[in-house]
């Protein structure tokens, strides 16, 4: 039986994110440069985002390029922005055909202007799509945007916006880049990789995580599928215990 069907389409995760890890290391294998592994990595995504669709996935979070990136070779970074560039150009039509709608998360306002104008007319052509919802994370790290959260709450407490007595967790997640964005119940890492990599920390408070060892290049559909499934097999206690949950 193929794994798509297989899958229970009452308890698909309503948000996956993924850390795309390994491209550096799948091209190395292949006697190239890194970059040539970033351009094999781009099918991946195009096979990723169409299996989410398929399965009824309705939001993919995908961990692009990390504000810790920004320390890599310039030639690599330089690369880097091109090709997301040169993607979305190029994947904006499929987007539309396939309902797509794109987001982005980030300090989006440190990309490239080239980039960010292609970044936000993607977004805007995609805008009215009711399929799945793309969101690129791009320039983002976890601790930068809880940060800049806090920045904007204690402006707010200043000005009388806010009541400090008030703050609850509803009204800190929306001073989050995700605020329009339910958190992800799956968070999936490939390349053998164990760690968060500042990587969405409050809203994967309680997802459930998924590591493979294969490199993100060779990460496709029924990889994505395999994630899936692994994930209806666990149980999601939040706190209680089993049989409280078999008594429902
Ligand atoms: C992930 O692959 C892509 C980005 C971080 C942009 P890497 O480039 O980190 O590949 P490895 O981990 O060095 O193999
Ligand atoms: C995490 O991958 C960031 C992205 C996938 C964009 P890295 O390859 O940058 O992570 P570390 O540095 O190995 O933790
Ligand atoms: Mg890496």
């Amino acid at each position: 039986m193929s794994l798509v069907t297989q899958i229970n389409k009452e308890k698909v995760p309503q948000h996956i994110a993924i850390i795309m890890d390994g491209n550096g290391r799948w091209a190395k294998k292949q006697g190239e440069n890194r970059i040539y592994g970033h351009y094999e990595g781009v099918n991946s995504v195009r096979d990723v985002v169409a299996a989410a669709g398929e399965v009824g996935v309705k939001y993919i979070t995908l961990y692009a390029f990390s504000t810790e990136n920004w320390n890599r070779p310039k030639e690599e970074v330089d690369a880097l922005m091109e090709l997301l560039v040169s993607t979305i150009t190029a994947e904006t039509p499929q987007l539309n055909n396939k309902n797509v709608r794109l987001q982005a998360i980030g300090n989006l306002n440190s990309l490239p202007p080239a980039c960010l104008q292609e970044l936000n007319e993607s977004i805007e052509l995609t805008s009215k799509n009711t399929g799945l919802t793309l969101v690129l994370a791009l320039s983002y790290s976890s601790k930068w945007e809880l940060i800049s959260a806090v920045k904007q709450i204690a402006a707010d407490a200043k000005n009388g916006l806010v009541n400090i007595e008030d703050i609850t967790e509803k009204n800190i997640e929306q001073y989050l880049c995700t605020k329009h964005i339910p958190d992800p119940e799956l968070m999936i890492r490939t390349s053998g990789e164990h760690r968060i990599s500042n990587f969405l920390l409050w809203q994967l408070a309680y997802a459930e995580f998924y590591f493979t060892d294969k490199l993100w290049p060779d990460f496709r559909k029924d990889d994505l599928y395999e994630a899936i499934l692994n994930y209806q097999n666990r149980e999601r206690r939040f706190g209680k215990t089993s049989d409280q949950l078999t008594q429902l």
